[in-house]
């Protein structure tokens, strides 16, 4: 097994919760999110890995997700739903979700969000207080359309698909498990699944964002382990990122030859004394990994006729 030991970038100031980097190919810039102070950060990545900030944006209370859209917007996982960020830095809330049938709030927020290979969003949700089933799927279709993929999760956390479109992984960090399951890319559903990943026994923290490389390996973000961890697809463990703060919360291929893993960090929890014995929590941290993988899918659909159907 290859382990590896990634390095803080010091000049960006550091995230309360950081999550969710993803490498905007477009405008070849890598954004991510502070989720409780509700930011969109975005940055510049060098050749070499050295990471320079750009641009900082509010985009609601809370914001769980950025993923490019096709219009040279960002869509965001916002609150509980999906809001518009303008290259100005103007957002708009686009849809809020309905959940258990109603309008009355229940506590949850959005969490990990991607797009997959045809340009549908899919976002996830988790209760505030964590609790057990309170989280669901949404996807956005190709026309607007809002829907409701998986319900009974915990904390939906990172999704990605391999490069055929034929398989989705999804991170779940209440069972903490990666489950695979059949991807129709045809009609964006959900089929069979088979847990992949499964550190419900495991001290080493639970699963959170992932990445996945040329070779349809995952990376995963091990939340209160400190470490992001390869696996192959069929679960095998390969190699340990070493961070040296616990929350490590996601990660993505970066910088123009996407050979970079930019891994985002938090410091949700952390006490008065973790903190001090922790003081890089909340920074991007990068490591070059010996292998590429792919840059954020871009939201195809329209952005002013989102509707939950
Ligand atoms: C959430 C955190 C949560 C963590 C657990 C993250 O995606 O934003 O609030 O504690 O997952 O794995
Ligand atoms: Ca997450």
């Amino acid at each position: 097994m290859q382990t590896l030991t990634a390095t803080p970038v010091t000049d960006v100031r550091p995230a309360v919760h950081g999550e969710g980097p993803t490498w905007d190919a477009t405008r070849q810039e890598l954004v991510w999110v502070d989720i409780d102070a509700g930011q969109v950060r975005r940055a510049t990545v060098s050749p070499l890995g050295v990471v320079a900030e750009v641009g900082v944006h509010h985009g609601g209370a809370t914001v769980g997700f950025v993923v490019p859209a096709a219009d040279g917007g960002w869509l965001l996982g916002a609150d509980g739903g999906v809001t518009h960020l303008d290259p100005d830095g103007g957002s708009r809330v686009l849809v809020a979700l309905d959940r258990e049938g109603g309008t009355a709030p229940d506590g949850t927020r959005m969490n990990d969000g991607a797009v997959d290979p045809v340009g549908r969003l899919f976002g996830g949700t988790m209760a505030f207080d964590e609790r057990t089933g309170a989280g669901s799927l949404y996807r956005v279709d190709l026309d607007g359309s809002v829907h409701t993929v998986l319900t009974d999760l915990t904390i939906s956390n990172g999704i990605e698909w391999t490069a055929d479109g034929r398989t989705v992984f999804l991170a779940d960090s209440g069972p903490a498990t990666v489950r695979a399951y059949d991807y129709d890319v045809e009609t964006g559903s959900f089929g069979a699944s088979r847990v992949v990943v499964d550190l419900s026994d495991d001290d080493a923290g639970a699963p959170d964002g992932i990445a996945i490389d040329d070779e349809d390996h995952l990376w995963v973000a091990v939340w209160g382990g400190g470490q992001v961890r390869r696996y192959s697809p069929a679960g095998e463990l390969l190699a340990v990122v070493r961070v040296p703060t616990e929350n490590t919360s996601s990660c993505a291929f970066a910088g123009p030859g996407l050979d970079h893993l930019v891994i985002s960090t938090s410091t949700q929890g952390l006490s008065d004394e973790a903190k001090a014995a922790q003081p890089d929590a909340g920074r991007l941290f990068v490591v070059r990994p010996g292998v590429t993988g792919r840059p954020a899918g871009v939201y195809r659909g329209p952005v002013d006729a989102l509707r939950q159907v």
